[in-house]
């Protein structure tokens, strides 16, 4: 949600900029700018509606050199996409240019105070707020640009990842944040700024992960500073290296970063399960269990919160915790419970997922757990993201950076941590038997094989995805474990392919959706062969008496519901509450090449954005 990139160095910033834009481009693509000083002392700010592209385009005949800039690609909150609301925004002299990612929540208030000291805004941002609070700090209090920043910071309330650069002082540039994310690139004589690694790993892989509220200053030939917002004291960098590789940002041949991380997922979730699924001695090691096994054991309730995909997976984990380990749980979306005073008990374990680790909902609901003394475990991609930083403990998912905005291997990862963990704790809680047990984690070695068994049919989905082109709406049917499959293929559906689709428990049809079904309706139902087979098989017939379109997602093997569909797609057979990982793949796959056949963006689709950072 809105990407921030700076530069200060010995380079011509605006191409490092522009390439770091497209790298952030999943973020947010409604309006881009970049902000640069040159060498005569010019502060330009360039900036148009629409994409990364449409900016170079806009630049081809601009002053684009200087050594120190800022850019930011832009997921509109207060106010539309337009020119003037894309970022960067200049101060009322023009002399301060500043990109935010966030939210100033006390904006109205400082608006109103800045207008009547004559101060004229000319977007209708919040951020403009605080690039004229910085000048009207300076002007009043003759302040440097740093301690107007840092004053400037005091009195605005909200999140925020914010880079700010000024026409008289082209050797400096000034970054802070809260709760939005924000990455310092340290090179030889250059300095990178970042939403994410992915604009700065090509450069160096030496990088500060700056900590809530902090303010930092990067001056040309010194050493970086850094000060905490709430006494100014002075904060030691600490430099990390960063894992990431060019490789895992680029489309590697593949013509959208959707297909390629669904092509991924064998790799994704053998990097998942590396060294905490011992395949000879079929074990499950994971440390966070070891080390905290006995507050789920001793869990009264176990509380499960998300976001959009993420919350799907939550669902399944819901059926892997009572399954496996005998412990209720509740899954909730989290903007829905942070805001309905719940009842939260000490004893409680709140599992928070996220690929993000920065959707602003599930950080708020872990700090109403955290305070209400529930035990915090996060479920999550990004490294040192703030969920990570919540949690008591946890477990990455490592899928490796997700950047198609419809989430894919972020979604297999995380349902196998969450059967990983379920079967850790069942075993430490010997709700399991040894026998099941073992079973269960032997079929978990086999899932990545299994996958690429599916992958290869691809040329069949896309085949099928044909014939549904034409399709208004879809309905998707699934029970027990596939139902949050059903869900999460329809929610696939929706944002890439712009059709409507619904995910339902297939009983529950009878209660309403049944009366949408003609012989124009495309039904997908997820019909592995389990213990519910037989019921589902009768919800199969009474869409085929209605004429509904079938497409099934069946068992290898299946004769039954193969008679009925009029479409099938096979999947190898596996455990029940493995099986997830498998029906989930064919509906990625259906849904990218519906979307392809409609001529969607599918790796930018509209209105959406990969990380949402504000409510
Ligand atoms: C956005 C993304 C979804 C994602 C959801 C939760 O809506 O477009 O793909 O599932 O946020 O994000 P998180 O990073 O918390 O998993």
């Amino acid at each position: 949600m809105c990407g921030i990139v700076g530069y200060l160095g010995t380079q011509n910033a605006y191409d490092i900029l522009i390439k770091g834009l497209h790298r952030l481009e999943y973020r947010g693509y409604d309006s881009a700018g970049v902000a640069l000083v040159d060498n005569n002392g010019q502060l330009n700010v360039y900036k148009t509606k629409g994409k990364v592209s449409n900016l170079e385009d806009y630049c081809k005949d601009k002053n684009i050199n200087g050594t120190v800039g800022i850019a930011h690609t832009r997921w509109a909150t207060h106010g539309e996409p337009s020119d003037k609301n894309a970022h960067p925004h200049y101060s009322q002299s023009k002399n301060i240019a500043l990109i935010h990612n966030g939210i100033i929540e006390n904006y109205l208030s400082l608006k109103t105070f800045l207008s009547s000291k004559g101060y004229v805004f000319k977007s209708d941002t919040d951020t403009e707020v605080l690039v004229q609070l910085i000048e009207y700090m300076m002007n009043e209090h003759d302040l440097p640009l740093y301690e107007a920043v840092y004053q400037a910071l005091t009195q605005v309330t909200g999140a925020y990842a914010i880079g700010v650069i000024e026409k008289n002082n082209p050797n400096e540039l000034i970054t802070a944040r809260i709760a939005s994310p924000l990455i310092i690139g340290v090179g030889k004589d250059e300095f990178f700024l970042g939403s994410d690694a992915s604009p700065i790993v090509e450069y160096t892989k030496d990088v500060i992960y700056p900590e809530d509220r902090q303010v930092i200053r990067i001056v040309r030939g010194k050493e970086i500073e850094i000060r905490s917002l709430d006494n100014k004291s002075l904060i030691k960098p600490e430099v990390k290296q960063i894992q990431l590789s060019l490789e895992d940002i680029e489309k590697g041949g593949f013509e959208h970063f959707m297909l390629k991380e669904i092509f991924e997922q064998p790799k994704s979730l053998s990097l998942c399960m590396n060294g905490r699924l011992q395949r000879e001695q079929k074990e499950i090691i994971l440390s966070g269990i070891q080390n905290y096994g006995e507050r789920f054991a001793k869990a009264r309730r176990i509380l499960i919160s998300a976001c959009g995909t993420s919350w799907h997976a939550g669902l399944i984990g819901k059926y892997l915790f009572e399954t496996l380990c005998r412990i209720p749980v509740d899954v909730e979306v989290a903007s829905e419970f942070r805001y309905r005073n719940p009842v939260i008990y000490p004893d409680d374990v709140l599992i928070a997922i996220s690929q993000s680790g920065e959707t602003a909902d599930t950080l708020a609901a872990m700090e109403l757990a955290k305070k209400q003394g529930a035990f915090i475990y996060g479920i999550c991609n990004v490294v040192g993201s703030s969920v990570a930083r919540l949690t008591d403990s946890g477990t990455y998912t490592h899928a490796g950076p997700e950047i198609g905005v419809a989430s894919t291997k972020a979604f297999t990862t995380q349902v196998c941590i969450l059967a990983m963990t379920a079967l850790a704790v069942a075993k430490q809680m010997e709700t399991i038997s040894t026998e099941d047990y073992k079973r269960i984690v032997t079929e978990l070695c086999n899932i990545e094989e299994k996958i690429e068994t599916i992958l290869s049919k691809t040329e069949e989905v896309k085949e099928i995805s044909k014939i549904f082109t034409y399709a208004r709406n879809f309905l998707y049917l699934g029970r027990g474990f596939n139902y949050p499959v059903a869900m999460e293929g329809a929610l696939k559906l929706k944002e890439i392919s712009y059709i409507h689709a619904e995910g339902y428990p297939a009983a529950e049809m009878k209660h309403g959706p049944i009366a949408l079904i003609d012989e124009e309706m495309p039904i997908v139902v997820v019909a592995p062969r389990y213990q519910m087979y037989n019921k589902i098989l009768s919800n199969v017939v009474e869409v085929k008496s209605r004429k509904g379109k079938i497409l099934a997602i069946v068992t290898e093997g299946d004769t039954d519901i193969k008679r009925l569909a009029d479409y099938v797609i096979e999947i190898p057979q596996t455990e029940e509450c493995l099986s997830p990982l498998l029906t989930v793949i064919p509906l990625q796959l259906l849904s990218y090449y519906i979307a392809i056949a409609k001529g969607r963006d599918v790796d930018q689709q509209r209105n959406l954005a990969k990380s949402v950072t504000v409510e």
